[in-house]
């Protein structure tokens, strides 16, 4: 019989991985409050949760004026808004990210244009985005991905040069420092989602952080449906500054929770960290696993997700036959994202987007190449659930078992993965 669990053996890790999100009284004191108030929608905006949040955040993040909203995908959409990015302005993606990095831009009529990443940190890669930079580049959003950030000196360095608006994606950076400041606090912008797989959730929600008063402002008015806001994101400014908008207001309920999320994101955060260390040194003794480089600038590490990288000959298998292993064996993990221009959702015939089918030319993807994002995303990327760093030392030397006990037995794997393939051509 084999030893490996995904075929018939028995699993590395049998107590399964503690759940996410945690919760306890203390949410379901802060939401029966936020009930019985019977002030829950965020209407007039906003709300006292709402406010306290956006101080909260602000503080927790270490800068910014920011505004809560429905999640971390509007909030791209609303800050290029805010900063005046619109109908034809180009927008540098990273080639390897969620498609919501993208999706914003079309949705704030702009054109994504994707770059492809740097290999040790699978974050944009500031290079290419300088080859990509033309006179109609109005912004860059880089994405702090996983457990890394984007090389922040190098991109604010092309954001003064050619004047563009820099948003950060920092859905998978909560916590995170770059030089001791903030992730989202660097750029024009920064961009958090509270959805419920997030470090810090509300279930759904997102936060959008602004360098000045102003952009708040204008980012409050664009999400209360265009209703004037004063400075800093208070509450109406009869002086006037309104803008096209729609209601993307975050609930009552749903700050409250992240309140309660706040509080206890320090110690989860600080535990994350101690154990992603003892997972890298652990990682960097197995044949064929590239821990992903840690830029001694990135100064305070989150971890949304843990990402290492295979090396298929060397490990002895594909990633994605790790990640079935894995999985099998009781460790969470994935393959992670498809490179942005495998998403078939933007093609101008199949998407019926206004911004594809108007621009067509920038949507041809079998013309576009991104090697760096292509291999990660095809051969080497192993994302590791944020769970295996909240089980102590031992949940962590379990993945690291289940690791060995796969590249151990990489041959009996391979042959069984060539079986499946045939049984299903
Ligand atoms: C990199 C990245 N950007 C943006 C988003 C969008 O966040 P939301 O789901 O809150 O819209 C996500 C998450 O799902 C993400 O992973």
């Amino acid at each position: 019989m084999s030893e490996l669990a995904i075929l018939g053996g028995s699993k590395t890790r049998t107590e399964p991985y503690p759940e996410w999100p945690v919760w306890d009284e203390r949410d379901v004191q802060a939401v029966t409050e936020v009930v019985r108030s019977g002030r829950w929608g965020g209407y007039p905006y906003p709300g006292p949760q709402t406010a306290k949040l956006a101080k909260e955040f602000a503080e927790m993040q270490g800068g910014g004026y920011a505004v809560p909203m429905i999640n971390g995908t509007v909030t791209m959409e609303v800050a290029l808004r805010a900063a005046g990015v619109g109908w034809g302005d180009e927008v540098l993606v990273p080639a390897y990210t969620f498609q919501a990095t993208a999706s914003a831009p079309m949705a704030a009529g702009a054109i994504p244009v994707i770059v492809d990443v740097d290999p040790n940190t699978y974050c944009l890669d500031p290079k290419a985005a300088q080859k990509a930079i033309t006179p109609k580049t109005k912004a860059i959003i880089p994405v702090h991905l996983g457990s890394n950030m984007a090389d922040m000196d190098a991109i604010m360095e092309l954001a003064e040069k050619h004047n563009l608006i820099v948003i950060e994606d920092c859905a998978h950076a909560h916590g995170a420092k770059w030089r001791g400041k903030g992730a989202g606090t660097i750029g024009h912008f920064g961009s958090f989602s509270l959805q419920s797989s997030k470090t810090l959730t509300s279930g759904e929600g997102g936060i959008l952080l602004c360098k000045t008063p102003e952009l708040a402002a204008k980012a409050a008015s664009v999400i209360d449906c265009g209703r004037p806001h004063a400075l800093g994101g208070g509450p109406e400014d009869p002086n006037g500054l309104s803008v096209m908008g729609a209601n993307y207001r975050l609930s009552e309920l749903q700050a409250a929770l992240a309140l309660v999320g706040i509080e206890r994101f320090p110690a989860q955060a600080k535990q994350r960290e101690e154990m992603a260390a003892y997972m890298d040194e652990a990682l960097s003794e197995i044949k064929g696993v590239r821990v992903m480089k840690h830029d001694e600038r990135h100064t305070t590490r989150s971890f949304y997700r843990y990402i290492f990288a295979v090396d298929p000959k060397e490990f002895g298998v594909e990633h994605n036959v790790l990640c079935a292993a894995l999985d099998a064996e009781g460790v969470g993990c994935w393959t992670g994202y498809e490179a942005m221009h495998n998403y078939e959702l933007f093609q101008p015939q199949k998407s019926m987007l206004a911004v594809p089918n108007a621009f067509p030319e920038y949507f041809e993807f079998e013309k576009m190449s991104y090697p760096e994002a292509t291999r990660a995303c095809e051969h080497e990327a192993v994302w590791l659930d944020e769970a295996v760093f909240r089980a102590g030392p031992m949940g962590v030397d379990d993945a690291v078992s289940a690791i060995r006990k796969i590249q151990k037995n990489a041959e009996e794997l391979n042959e069984a993965a060539q079986e499946l393939r045939k049984k299903y051509e």
